[in-house]
Protein backbone atom coordinates (compact mmCIF):
# COMPACT_ATOMS: atom_id res chain seq x y z
CA UNK A 1 0.00 0.00 0.00
CA UNK A 2 2.63 2.49 0.99
CA UNK A 3 4.67 1.89 -2.60
CA UNK A 4 1.74 2.38 -4.41
CA UNK A 5 0.84 5.82 -2.73
CA UNK A 6 4.20 6.92 -3.04
CA UNK A 7 4.26 6.18 -6.35
CA UNK A 8 1.34 8.31 -7.05
CA UNK A 9 2.74 11.10 -4.97
CA UNK A 10 5.60 11.34 -7.40
CA UNK A 11 3.69 11.00 -10.38
CA UNK A 12 1.65 13.72 -9.41
CA UNK A 13 4.88 15.67 -8.09
CA UNK A 14 5.93 15.19 -11.82
CA UNK A 15 2.80 16.16 -13.30
CA UNK A 16 3.02 19.25 -11.71
CA UNK A 17 6.25 20.16 -13.61
CA UNK A 18 4.35 19.57 -16.67
CA UNK A 19 4.93 21.75 -19.92
CA UNK A 20 1.80 24.52 -19.99
CA UNK A 21 -1.57 23.37 -21.52
CA UNK A 22 -2.06 26.41 -24.25
CA UNK A 23 -5.25 24.45 -25.77
CA UNK A 24 -7.52 25.45 -23.18
CA UNK A 25 -8.96 28.45 -21.73
CA UNK A 26 -8.53 29.09 -17.92
CA UNK A 27 -11.78 30.31 -17.88
CA UNK A 28 -13.25 28.57 -14.88
CA UNK A 29 -11.87 30.34 -11.85
CA UNK A 30 -8.55 28.76 -12.04
CA UNK A 31 -5.50 28.66 -14.20
CA UNK A 32 -1.71 27.38 -13.78
CA UNK A 33 1.70 28.42 -15.04
CA UNK A 34 4.75 25.97 -15.37
CA UNK A 35 8.38 26.81 -15.49
CA UNK A 36 10.91 23.96 -16.96
CA UNK A 37 14.17 23.97 -15.09
CA UNK A 38 16.74 25.86 -17.58
CA UNK A 39 20.53 26.92 -16.92
CA UNK A 40 18.60 30.55 -16.30
CA UNK A 41 15.90 29.14 -13.81
CA UNK A 42 14.57 26.37 -11.66
CA UNK A 43 11.25 24.75 -12.61
CA UNK A 44 8.27 25.06 -10.67
CA UNK A 45 4.29 26.40 -11.01
CA UNK A 46 2.10 28.56 -10.06
CA UNK A 47 -1.89 28.06 -9.60
CA UNK A 48 -3.95 30.44 -9.06
CA UNK A 49 -7.99 30.46 -7.95
CA UNK A 50 -10.63 32.56 -7.20
CA UNK A 51 -14.42 33.57 -8.83
CA UNK A 52 -14.95 32.58 -11.93
CA UNK A 53 -15.36 36.32 -13.25
CA UNK A 54 -11.75 36.79 -11.36
CA UNK A 55 -9.78 34.98 -13.72
CA UNK A 56 -9.53 34.82 -17.59
CA UNK A 57 -7.50 34.54 -20.66
CA UNK A 58 -6.67 36.60 -23.67
CA UNK A 59 -4.60 33.79 -25.29
CA UNK A 60 -5.96 32.17 -28.67
CA UNK A 61 -7.34 29.50 -26.58
CA UNK A 62 -10.37 31.89 -25.47
CA UNK A 63 -10.80 33.30 -28.86
CA UNK A 64 -8.76 36.41 -28.56
CA UNK A 65 -6.06 37.54 -30.74
CA UNK A 66 -3.16 39.56 -29.67
CA UNK A 67 -2.40 41.89 -32.35
CA UNK A 68 0.40 44.09 -30.58
CA UNK A 69 2.24 43.09 -27.26
CA UNK A 70 5.81 43.57 -25.69
CA UNK A 71 7.85 40.94 -24.47
CA UNK A 72 9.77 42.59 -22.16
CA UNK A 73 7.52 44.17 -19.58
CA UNK A 74 4.17 43.35 -18.51
CA UNK A 75 3.51 47.19 -17.98
CA UNK A 76 1.90 48.16 -21.22
CA UNK A 77 -1.76 48.42 -23.07
CA UNK A 78 -2.30 45.85 -25.60
CA UNK A 79 -4.63 45.59 -28.64
CA UNK A 80 -6.41 42.54 -29.00
CA UNK A 81 -9.13 41.03 -31.60
CA UNK A 82 -11.95 38.23 -30.87
CA UNK A 83 -11.26 35.49 -33.41
CA UNK A 84 -13.93 33.28 -32.47
CA UNK A 85 -16.45 34.46 -29.59
CA UNK A 86 -17.91 30.54 -29.11
CA UNK A 87 -14.33 30.23 -27.46
CA UNK A 88 -15.40 32.36 -24.65
CA UNK A 89 -13.56 36.11 -25.46
CA UNK A 90 -16.68 37.87 -23.52
CA UNK A 91 -15.75 36.27 -20.55
CA UNK A 92 -12.79 38.74 -19.96
CA UNK A 93 -16.02 41.24 -19.50
CA UNK A 94 -18.02 39.50 -16.68
CA UNK A 95 -18.38 41.66 -13.41
CA UNK A 96 -16.47 44.41 -15.92
CA UNK A 97 -12.79 43.77 -17.31
CA UNK A 98 -11.42 45.56 -14.64
CA UNK A 99 -9.23 43.91 -12.23
CA UNK A 100 -9.46 40.51 -13.62
CA UNK A 101 -6.80 38.66 -13.66
CA UNK A 102 -5.40 37.02 -17.12
CA UNK A 103 -3.46 34.66 -18.51
CA UNK A 104 -1.03 36.14 -21.24
CA UNK A 105 0.10 34.05 -24.45
CA UNK A 106 3.94 33.18 -25.07
CA UNK A 107 6.31 36.01 -25.46
CA UNK A 108 3.66 38.92 -24.65
CA UNK A 109 4.47 39.93 -21.11
CA UNK A 110 7.13 38.71 -19.02
CA UNK A 111 4.12 36.75 -17.88
CA UNK A 112 2.65 34.90 -16.95
CA UNK A 113 -0.32 36.83 -15.02
CA UNK A 114 -1.46 40.10 -15.40
CA UNK A 115 -4.21 42.84 -13.73
CA UNK A 116 -6.65 44.50 -16.51
CA UNK A 117 -5.77 48.12 -15.22
CA UNK A 118 -8.27 49.28 -17.86
CA UNK A 119 -10.55 48.14 -20.66
CA UNK A 120 -11.41 50.73 -23.81
CA UNK A 121 -12.03 50.30 -27.50
CA UNK A 122 -8.97 50.54 -29.28
CA UNK A 123 -8.51 54.22 -30.75
CA UNK A 124 -6.27 51.74 -34.11
CA UNK A 125 -8.75 49.77 -35.26
CA UNK A 126 -5.95 48.53 -37.88
CA UNK A 127 -5.64 44.84 -38.07
CA UNK A 128 -2.62 43.58 -40.15
CA UNK A 129 -3.59 41.72 -42.78
CA UNK A 130 -2.72 38.36 -42.06
CA UNK A 131 -5.53 38.48 -38.86
CA UNK A 132 -7.53 40.11 -41.18
CA UNK A 133 -8.40 37.01 -43.01
CA UNK A 134 -9.28 34.86 -40.12
CA UNK A 135 -11.51 37.22 -38.36
CA UNK A 136 -13.24 38.50 -41.42
CA UNK A 137 -17.30 38.69 -40.85
CA UNK A 138 -19.63 36.69 -43.56
CA UNK A 139 -20.58 40.49 -44.55
CA UNK A 140 -17.19 41.72 -45.25
CA UNK A 141 -16.73 43.85 -41.77
CA UNK A 142 -13.97 42.98 -39.10
CA UNK A 143 -14.30 42.70 -34.97
CA UNK A 144 -13.47 45.74 -32.98
CA UNK A 145 -9.78 46.37 -31.53
CA UNK A 146 -9.94 46.31 -28.07
CA UNK A 147 -7.34 48.29 -25.48
CA UNK A 148 -6.39 46.41 -22.47
CA UNK A 149 -4.14 48.44 -20.48
CA UNK A 150 -2.27 45.64 -18.31
CA UNK A 151 0.44 45.74 -15.20
CA UNK A 152 1.24 43.30 -12.73
CA UNK A 153 1.04 46.41 -9.75
CA UNK A 154 -1.73 43.64 -8.02
CA UNK A 155 -1.90 46.11 -5.11
CA UNK A 156 -4.04 48.45 -7.19
CA UNK A 157 -6.79 46.17 -7.91
CA UNK A 158 -10.09 46.97 -6.22
CA UNK A 159 -11.45 43.99 -4.84
CA UNK A 160 -14.74 43.94 -7.15
CA UNK A 161 -14.32 40.29 -8.19
CA UNK A 162 -13.15 38.96 -5.09
CA UNK A 163 -9.90 37.27 -3.37
CA UNK A 164 -7.49 35.68 -6.14
CA UNK A 165 -5.22 32.82 -4.21
CA UNK A 166 -2.78 31.26 -5.70
CA UNK A 167 -0.07 28.59 -4.49
CA UNK A 168 3.33 28.43 -5.87
CA UNK A 169 6.14 25.93 -5.87
CA UNK A 170 9.79 25.91 -7.07
CA UNK A 171 12.28 23.42 -6.96
CA UNK A 172 16.16 23.34 -8.45
CA UNK A 173 18.52 21.02 -7.89
CA UNK A 174 22.06 22.34 -7.66
CA UNK A 175 25.81 21.18 -6.72
CA UNK A 176 28.67 23.15 -6.00
CA UNK A 177 32.05 21.77 -6.97
CA UNK A 178 35.66 22.89 -6.53
CA UNK A 179 37.60 23.95 -9.71
CA UNK A 180 37.55 27.01 -11.91
CA UNK A 181 34.49 29.32 -12.04
CA UNK A 182 31.85 28.68 -14.46
CA UNK A 183 28.81 27.02 -14.46
CA UNK A 184 27.10 23.81 -16.47
CA UNK A 185 24.50 21.69 -16.85
CA UNK A 186 24.90 17.97 -15.76
CA UNK A 187 22.59 15.30 -16.67
CA UNK A 188 22.31 12.71 -14.02
CA UNK A 189 20.33 9.60 -14.07
CA UNK A 190 17.06 10.80 -15.21
CA UNK A 191 17.26 14.63 -13.33
CA UNK A 192 19.55 17.45 -14.18
CA UNK A 193 21.75 19.67 -12.11
CA UNK A 194 22.86 22.70 -12.30
CA UNK A 195 26.61 23.23 -11.14
CA UNK A 196 28.25 26.45 -10.14
CA UNK A 197 31.81 25.71 -9.56
CA UNK A 198 33.69 27.38 -6.49
CA UNK A 199 37.84 28.16 -6.99
CA UNK A 200 39.99 26.56 -4.33
CA UNK A 201 40.28 29.92 -2.19
CA UNK A 202 43.82 30.72 -0.26
CA UNK A 203 43.50 33.97 1.71
CA UNK A 204 46.36 35.05 3.84
CA UNK A 205 44.38 37.52 6.86
CA UNK A 206 47.95 38.49 8.35
CA UNK A 207 51.24 38.09 7.54
CA UNK A 208 53.48 40.85 9.08
CA UNK A 209 56.95 40.60 10.78
CA UNK A 210 59.37 42.80 12.63
CA UNK A 211 62.89 43.40 13.20
CA UNK A 212 63.04 41.90 16.81
CA UNK A 213 65.97 41.92 19.49
CA UNK A 214 67.48 38.63 19.87
CA UNK A 215 70.46 37.18 22.52
CA UNK A 216 73.24 38.90 22.67
CA UNK A 217 72.60 42.11 20.82
CA UNK A 218 71.68 40.65 17.71
CA UNK A 219 68.05 40.85 15.98
CA UNK A 220 65.74 38.37 14.13
CA UNK A 221 63.20 38.79 11.84
CA UNK A 222 59.69 37.56 13.79
CA UNK A 223 56.19 36.65 11.94
CA UNK A 224 53.09 36.57 12.76
CA UNK A 225 51.60 34.65 9.96
CA UNK A 226 48.18 33.25 9.10
CA UNK A 227 46.44 31.93 5.85
CA UNK A 228 43.56 29.75 5.36
CA UNK A 229 42.26 28.02 2.08
CA UNK A 230 39.44 26.47 1.40
CA UNK A 231 40.34 23.20 -0.35
CA UNK A 232 37.34 21.58 -0.91
CA UNK A 233 33.66 22.73 -1.02
CA UNK A 234 31.13 20.55 -2.41
CA UNK A 235 27.59 21.36 -1.83
CA UNK A 236 24.72 18.71 -3.08
CA UNK A 237 21.09 20.70 -2.47
CA UNK A 238 17.53 20.18 -3.75
CA UNK A 239 15.61 22.97 -2.86
CA UNK A 240 11.61 23.21 -2.60
CA UNK A 241 9.91 26.20 -1.93
CA UNK A 242 6.18 26.29 -1.36
CA UNK A 243 4.16 29.31 -0.52
CA UNK A 244 0.33 30.31 -0.18
CA UNK A 245 -0.83 33.69 -0.51
CA UNK A 246 -3.36 35.67 -2.33
CA UNK A 247 -2.60 38.15 -5.40
CA UNK A 248 -5.37 40.00 -4.74
CA UNK A 249 -4.97 41.33 -2.30
CA UNK A 250 -1.48 40.71 -1.92
CA UNK A 251 -0.30 38.71 0.64
CA UNK A 252 1.93 36.04 1.37
CA UNK A 253 0.05 33.42 3.95
CA UNK A 254 2.86 30.55 3.94
CA UNK A 255 6.12 30.15 2.57
CA UNK A 256 8.23 26.85 3.22
CA UNK A 257 11.25 25.67 2.38
CA UNK A 258 13.63 22.46 2.63
CA UNK A 259 16.72 21.61 1.12
CA UNK A 260 18.00 18.28 1.99
CA UNK A 261 21.77 18.47 1.37
CA UNK A 262 25.29 16.88 1.58
CA UNK A 263 28.36 19.00 2.14
CA UNK A 264 31.50 18.29 1.86
CA UNK A 265 34.56 20.72 3.50
CA UNK A 266 38.47 21.05 3.56
CA UNK A 267 39.49 23.47 5.48
CA UNK A 268 43.51 24.12 5.77
CA UNK A 269 44.96 26.59 8.04
CA UNK A 270 48.97 27.39 8.80
CA UNK A 271 49.55 29.81 11.50
CA UNK A 272 52.49 31.09 12.82
CA UNK A 273 53.21 33.79 16.06
CA UNK A 274 57.12 34.46 16.83
CA UNK A 275 55.52 38.36 17.98
CA UNK A 276 53.13 38.96 20.53
CA UNK A 277 49.99 40.94 20.48
CA UNK A 278 46.73 40.05 18.81
CA UNK A 279 44.66 41.03 15.20
CA UNK A 280 41.64 39.92 13.87
CA UNK A 281 40.16 39.40 10.36
CA UNK A 282 37.04 38.58 8.13
CA UNK A 283 37.27 37.68 4.29
CA UNK A 284 35.15 36.18 1.81
CA UNK A 285 35.56 32.72 0.21
CA UNK A 286 33.87 32.60 -2.64
CA UNK A 287 30.15 32.44 -3.45
CA UNK A 288 27.81 31.77 -6.36
CA UNK A 289 24.51 32.08 -7.41
CA UNK A 290 22.37 29.54 -8.54
CA UNK A 291 19.50 30.03 -11.05
CA UNK A 292 16.06 31.42 -9.98
CA UNK A 293 12.66 31.54 -10.32
CA UNK A 294 10.04 34.21 -11.13
CA UNK A 295 6.56 34.95 -11.55
CA UNK A 296 6.51 38.42 -12.14
CA UNK A 297 4.51 41.11 -10.01
CA UNK A 298 3.90 38.08 -7.45
CA UNK A 299 7.14 35.65 -6.25
CA UNK A 300 10.78 35.80 -7.53
CA UNK A 301 13.11 33.06 -5.68
CA UNK A 302 17.22 33.82 -5.84
CA UNK A 303 19.41 31.05 -4.06
CA UNK A 304 23.22 31.93 -3.53
CA UNK A 305 25.35 30.08 -1.85
CA UNK A 306 28.29 31.81 0.12
CA UNK A 307 31.35 31.20 2.03
CA UNK A 308 33.19 33.85 4.04
CA UNK A 309 36.07 33.23 7.34
CA UNK A 310 37.89 34.83 9.86
CA UNK A 311 40.88 34.36 11.51
CA UNK A 312 42.49 35.93 14.57
CA UNK A 313 45.38 36.00 16.93
CA UNK A 314 46.30 36.58 20.57
CA UNK A 315 49.71 35.83 21.28
CA UNK A 316 51.53 37.12 24.65
CA UNK A 317 55.48 36.98 25.12
CA UNK A 318 57.38 34.15 22.25
CA UNK A 319 55.93 30.78 21.78
CA UNK A 320 57.35 30.50 18.37
CA UNK A 321 53.90 28.42 17.69
CA UNK A 322 53.58 27.51 14.17
CA UNK A 323 50.28 25.47 14.05
CA UNK A 324 49.61 23.53 10.54
CA UNK A 325 46.21 22.12 9.90
CA UNK A 326 43.49 20.38 7.99
CA UNK A 327 40.04 19.85 9.03
CA UNK A 328 38.05 17.55 6.88
CA UNK A 329 33.87 18.42 7.48
CA UNK A 330 31.52 16.19 6.10
CA UNK A 331 27.60 16.66 6.78
CA UNK A 332 25.25 14.07 5.44
CA UNK A 333 21.85 13.56 4.89
CA UNK A 334 20.65 17.23 6.29
CA UNK A 335 16.83 17.27 6.18
CA UNK A 336 14.44 19.75 7.18
CA UNK A 337 10.81 21.85 6.30
CA UNK A 338 11.20 25.30 7.48
CA UNK A 339 9.40 26.61 9.22
CA UNK A 340 7.14 23.62 10.39
CA UNK A 341 9.53 21.52 11.23
CA UNK A 342 7.25 18.46 10.24
CA UNK A 343 8.88 15.95 9.82
CA UNK A 344 11.40 17.10 12.25
CA UNK A 345 14.95 18.35 10.99
CA UNK A 346 17.85 15.77 11.04
CA UNK A 347 21.32 15.85 10.35
CA UNK A 348 24.77 13.70 10.56
CA UNK A 349 27.64 15.28 11.14
CA UNK A 350 30.60 13.70 12.55
CA UNK A 351 33.64 15.15 14.70
CA UNK A 352 36.06 16.69 11.61
CA UNK A 353 38.77 14.76 10.46
CA UNK A 354 41.82 16.86 11.79
CA UNK A 355 45.41 15.96 10.17
CA UNK A 356 47.76 18.48 11.47
CA UNK A 357 51.80 19.17 11.68
CA UNK A 358 53.11 21.45 14.94
CA UNK A 359 55.76 23.04 15.85
CA UNK A 360 56.74 25.07 18.74
CA UNK A 361 59.54 26.86 20.84
CA UNK A 362 57.87 28.46 23.53
CA UNK A 363 59.46 30.81 26.60
CA UNK A 364 58.51 29.64 30.17
CA UNK A 365 54.91 32.00 30.73
CA UNK A 366 53.78 32.69 26.51
CA UNK A 367 50.58 32.15 25.25
CA UNK A 368 49.33 32.36 22.07
CA UNK A 369 45.88 31.33 20.23
CA UNK A 370 44.83 31.24 16.90
CA UNK A 371 41.07 30.57 15.77
CA UNK A 372 39.99 30.23 12.51
CA UNK A 373 36.58 30.25 11.38
CA UNK A 374 33.92 29.50 8.24
CA UNK A 375 30.65 30.05 7.53
CA UNK A 376 28.64 28.18 4.91
CA UNK A 377 25.70 30.25 3.96
CA UNK A 378 23.24 28.71 1.51
CA UNK A 379 20.46 31.70 1.84
CA UNK A 380 17.24 31.88 -0.89
CA UNK A 381 16.00 35.36 -1.27
CA UNK A 382 12.66 35.16 -1.51
CA UNK A 383 10.63 38.54 -2.88
CA UNK A 384 6.77 38.84 -3.27
CA UNK A 385 5.14 41.88 -4.32
CA UNK A 386 6.71 45.14 -2.09
CA UNK A 387 8.69 42.74 0.56
CA UNK A 388 11.59 40.21 0.73
CA UNK A 389 12.89 37.76 3.10
CA UNK A 390 16.15 35.84 3.32
CA UNK A 391 15.54 31.85 4.08
CA UNK A 392 19.25 30.45 5.04
CA UNK A 393 20.53 27.41 6.13
CA UNK A 394 24.19 28.12 7.46
CA UNK A 395 27.00 26.05 8.90
CA UNK A 396 29.76 27.76 10.95
CA UNK A 397 32.78 25.85 11.99
CA UNK A 398 35.39 27.98 14.04
CA UNK A 399 38.28 25.80 15.55
CA UNK A 400 41.50 27.44 18.29
CA UNK A 401 44.85 26.32 18.37
CA UNK A 402 46.28 26.72 21.97
CA UNK A 403 49.54 26.78 23.43
CA UNK A 404 50.14 27.24 27.13
CA UNK A 405 53.24 27.53 29.18
CA UNK A 406 53.26 27.53 32.53
CA UNK A 407 56.70 27.39 34.48
CA UNK A 408 57.34 24.55 36.55
CA UNK A 409 60.60 25.61 38.27
CA UNK A 410 63.64 27.55 37.02
CA UNK A 411 64.59 25.57 35.14
CA UNK A 412 61.65 23.84 33.28
CA UNK A 413 58.02 24.72 31.53
CA UNK A 414 54.81 22.82 31.02
CA UNK A 415 54.03 23.45 27.82
CA UNK A 416 49.89 22.84 26.88
CA UNK A 417 48.76 22.74 23.54
CA UNK A 418 44.98 21.55 22.36
CA UNK A 419 43.24 22.14 18.98
CA UNK A 420 39.41 22.19 19.62
CA UNK A 421 36.47 22.91 17.37
CA UNK A 422 33.00 24.18 17.80
CA UNK A 423 29.77 23.86 15.26
CA UNK A 424 26.40 25.14 14.43
CA UNK A 425 23.97 24.36 12.02
CA UNK A 426 21.51 27.20 12.05
CA UNK A 427 18.01 27.42 9.76
CA UNK A 428 16.36 30.89 9.89
CA UNK A 429 14.38 33.86 8.02
CA UNK A 430 15.58 37.09 7.83
CA UNK A 431 13.03 39.22 8.77
CA UNK A 432 9.38 39.72 9.13
CA UNK A 433 7.27 38.59 5.50
CA UNK A 434 3.99 39.25 5.37
CA UNK A 435 1.76 36.79 7.23
CA UNK A 436 4.05 34.01 6.78
CA UNK A 437 6.49 35.16 9.30
CA UNK A 438 5.96 37.71 12.15
CA UNK A 439 10.10 38.37 12.64
CA UNK A 440 12.78 36.96 11.75
CA UNK A 441 13.87 33.80 13.16
CA UNK A 442 17.12 31.38 13.75
CA UNK A 443 16.64 27.49 14.69
CA UNK A 444 20.12 25.70 15.97
CA UNK A 445 19.18 22.25 14.49
CA UNK A 446 22.96 20.99 15.24
CA UNK A 447 25.68 21.99 18.22
CA UNK A 448 28.67 20.16 18.44
CA UNK A 449 32.06 20.58 20.12
CA UNK A 450 35.06 19.08 21.23
CA UNK A 451 38.46 18.90 21.65
CA UNK A 452 40.53 16.98 18.42
CA UNK A 453 43.71 17.26 19.88
CA UNK A 454 45.39 17.72 23.43
CA UNK A 455 49.01 17.58 24.36
CA UNK A 456 51.04 18.70 27.56
CA UNK A 457 55.03 18.39 27.85
CA UNK A 458 57.34 19.35 30.33
CA UNK A 459 60.63 21.02 28.38
CA UNK A 460 63.80 21.84 29.93
CA UNK A 461 64.99 25.81 29.16
CA UNK A 462 68.14 26.72 28.06
CA UNK A 463 70.76 29.14 29.29
CA UNK A 464 69.06 33.00 30.45
CA UNK A 465 70.18 34.89 27.18
CA UNK A 466 72.14 38.66 27.72
CA UNK A 467 69.66 40.99 27.48
CA UNK A 468 71.08 44.58 26.55
CA UNK A 469 69.93 47.94 27.00
CA UNK A 470 69.99 48.42 23.52
CA UNK A 471 68.51 45.60 22.60
CA UNK A 472 65.41 46.61 25.09
CA UNK A 473 65.08 49.81 23.50
CA UNK A 474 64.83 48.51 20.07
CA UNK A 475 61.47 47.06 21.18
CA UNK A 476 59.07 47.64 17.95
CA UNK A 477 54.99 47.51 17.69
CA UNK A 478 53.10 47.67 14.64
CA UNK A 479 49.85 46.84 13.27
CA UNK A 480 48.65 45.29 17.14
CA UNK A 481 51.58 42.67 16.71
CA UNK A 482 55.44 43.37 19.29
CA UNK A 483 58.63 42.29 19.74
CA UNK A 484 58.16 39.60 22.72
CA UNK A 485 60.62 40.51 24.92
CA UNK A 486 64.02 38.54 24.68
CA UNK A 487 64.39 35.09 26.86
CA UNK A 488 65.52 31.23 27.27
CA UNK A 489 64.22 28.81 25.26
CA UNK A 490 63.35 25.28 25.62
CA UNK A 491 66.28 23.21 25.14
CA UNK A 492 64.17 20.72 22.13
CA UNK A 493 61.46 21.70 20.51
CA UNK A 494 57.92 20.63 20.06
CA UNK A 495 57.12 18.69 16.89
CA UNK A 496 54.25 17.05 16.90
CA UNK A 497 52.19 15.48 13.48
CA UNK A 498 49.11 13.18 12.90
C1 LIG B 1 3.27 51.44 -15.98
O1 LIG B 1 3.09 52.26 -17.10
C2 LIG B 1 2.36 53.46 -16.83
C3 LIG B 1 2.09 54.16 -18.15
O2 LIG B 1 3.24 54.13 -18.96
C4 LIG B 1 3.18 54.31 -15.85
O3 LIG B 1 2.45 55.48 -15.53
C5 LIG B 1 3.41 53.49 -14.58
O4 LIG B 1 4.25 54.21 -13.70
C6 LIG B 1 4.08 52.17 -14.92
N1 LIG B 1 4.15 51.36 -13.71
C7 LIG B 1 5.24 50.69 -13.39
C8 LIG B 1 5.14 49.90 -12.14
O5 LIG B 1 6.26 50.70 -14.06
C1 LIG C 1 -9.71 54.02 -18.75
O1 LIG C 1 -9.71 54.33 -20.12
C2 LIG C 1 -10.66 55.33 -20.46
C3 LIG C 1 -10.69 55.43 -21.95
O2 LIG C 1 -9.37 55.53 -22.49
C4 LIG C 1 -10.28 56.62 -19.79
O3 LIG C 1 -11.21 57.60 -20.07
C5 LIG C 1 -10.21 56.41 -18.30
O4 LIG C 1 -9.73 57.56 -17.65
C6 LIG C 1 -9.28 55.24 -17.96
N1 LIG C 1 -9.37 54.96 -16.55
C7 LIG C 1 -8.29 54.76 -15.81
C8 LIG C 1 -8.54 54.44 -14.37
O5 LIG C 1 -7.13 54.83 -16.26
C1 LIG D 1 -9.64 38.21 1.28
O1 LIG D 1 -8.33 38.54 1.72
C2 LIG D 1 -8.33 39.36 2.88
C3 LIG D 1 -6.90 39.75 3.15
O2 LIG D 1 -6.06 38.63 3.12
C4 LIG D 1 -8.96 38.60 4.03
O3 LIG D 1 -8.99 39.44 5.17
C5 LIG D 1 -10.37 38.21 3.65
O4 LIG D 1 -10.93 37.41 4.67
C6 LIG D 1 -10.39 37.44 2.35
N1 LIG D 1 -11.74 37.22 1.92
C7 LIG D 1 -12.21 36.02 1.66
C8 LIG D 1 -13.62 35.94 1.23
O5 LIG D 1 -11.52 35.02 1.74
C1 LIG E 1 20.86 16.66 -20.98
O1 LIG E 1 19.53 17.16 -20.93
C2 LIG E 1 19.25 18.06 -21.97
C3 LIG E 1 17.86 18.63 -21.76
O2 LIG E 1 17.24 18.09 -20.65
C4 LIG E 1 19.35 17.35 -23.30
O3 LIG E 1 19.09 18.26 -24.35
C5 LIG E 1 20.75 16.78 -23.45
O4 LIG E 1 20.83 16.05 -24.64
C6 LIG E 1 21.11 15.89 -22.28
N1 LIG E 1 22.51 15.54 -22.39
C7 LIG E 1 22.95 14.33 -22.10
C8 LIG E 1 24.41 14.12 -22.23
O5 LIG E 1 22.20 13.43 -21.74
C1 LIG F 1 58.08 42.17 6.14
O1 LIG F 1 56.90 42.95 5.89
C2 LIG F 1 57.05 43.90 4.87
C3 LIG F 1 55.75 44.66 4.76
O2 LIG F 1 55.35 45.09 6.01
C4 LIG F 1 57.38 43.22 3.55
O3 LIG F 1 57.59 44.19 2.56
C5 LIG F 1 58.63 42.37 3.72
O4 LIG F 1 58.83 41.63 2.53
C6 LIG F 1 58.45 41.42 4.88
N1 LIG F 1 59.70 40.71 5.09
C7 LIG F 1 59.78 39.39 5.05
C8 LIG F 1 61.15 38.83 5.31
O5 LIG F 1 58.82 38.69 4.82
C1 LIG G 1 27.54 15.40 -4.89
O1 LIG G 1 27.05 14.70 -6.03
C2 LIG G 1 28.08 14.15 -6.82
C3 LIG G 1 27.43 13.51 -8.03
O2 LIG G 1 26.41 12.66 -7.66
C4 LIG G 1 28.87 13.12 -6.02
O3 LIG G 1 29.92 12.63 -6.81
C5 LIG G 1 29.43 13.81 -4.79
O4 LIG G 1 30.09 12.86 -3.98
C6 LIG G 1 28.33 14.47 -4.00
N1 LIG G 1 28.91 15.21 -2.90
C7 LIG G 1 28.51 15.06 -1.65
C8 LIG G 1 29.19 15.90 -0.64
O5 LIG G 1 27.63 14.27 -1.32
C1 LIG H 1 52.85 14.73 23.89
O1 LIG H 1 53.63 14.84 22.73
C2 LIG H 1 54.96 14.39 22.91
C3 LIG H 1 55.73 14.72 21.67
O2 LIG H 1 55.10 14.16 20.52
C4 LIG H 1 54.96 12.90 23.24
O3 LIG H 1 56.24 12.44 23.44
C5 LIG H 1 54.11 12.69 24.47
O4 LIG H 1 53.95 11.33 24.72
C6 LIG H 1 52.74 13.31 24.33
N1 LIG H 1 52.07 13.28 25.60
C7 LIG H 1 50.85 12.85 25.76
C8 LIG H 1 50.30 12.88 27.16
O5 LIG H 1 50.18 12.45 24.79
Amino acid sequence: MKISLLTVVIALAYRAFGTNDWTKACLGGSCSFDIEASPASMSGTIQISGSSSSISDITPAAGWQILDCSGSTNNQTVRLVCTDESLGCGHIFQNGAQDTIVRLPQGCGVGPFVRVANHSISDDQSIPTKVTSRVMKRDGTTPQVHALQIDDDFSQASGQHGNVSFEVHAQGDFRVANGPKQSKRQNGSGSTFEVVFIQPESVTPFDLNLTCPAADGTTQTQFMFGSVSLDRAQFNTTIDITSTGTMSPPNIETLSFSAPSDALIILQSNFEAGLQGSTDIGFDLGSETFPSFSIAGVLEISPVFSVSGSASVNAQLLTNFIPETAFDISITDLQFTYPSNEPPASVNIPAPGLSFDVLALPTAGSFAEFNIGALFEFVVGVSAFSQSVGLEFSYSFSSNMILDSTPTSEDDEQVCIEINDVSQLNLGNSNAFFDAFSSGNTETIFSGAGSLFSNCTTLALGPAPDVTHATRSTLQSRDGVSCPPVAALPETSISITS
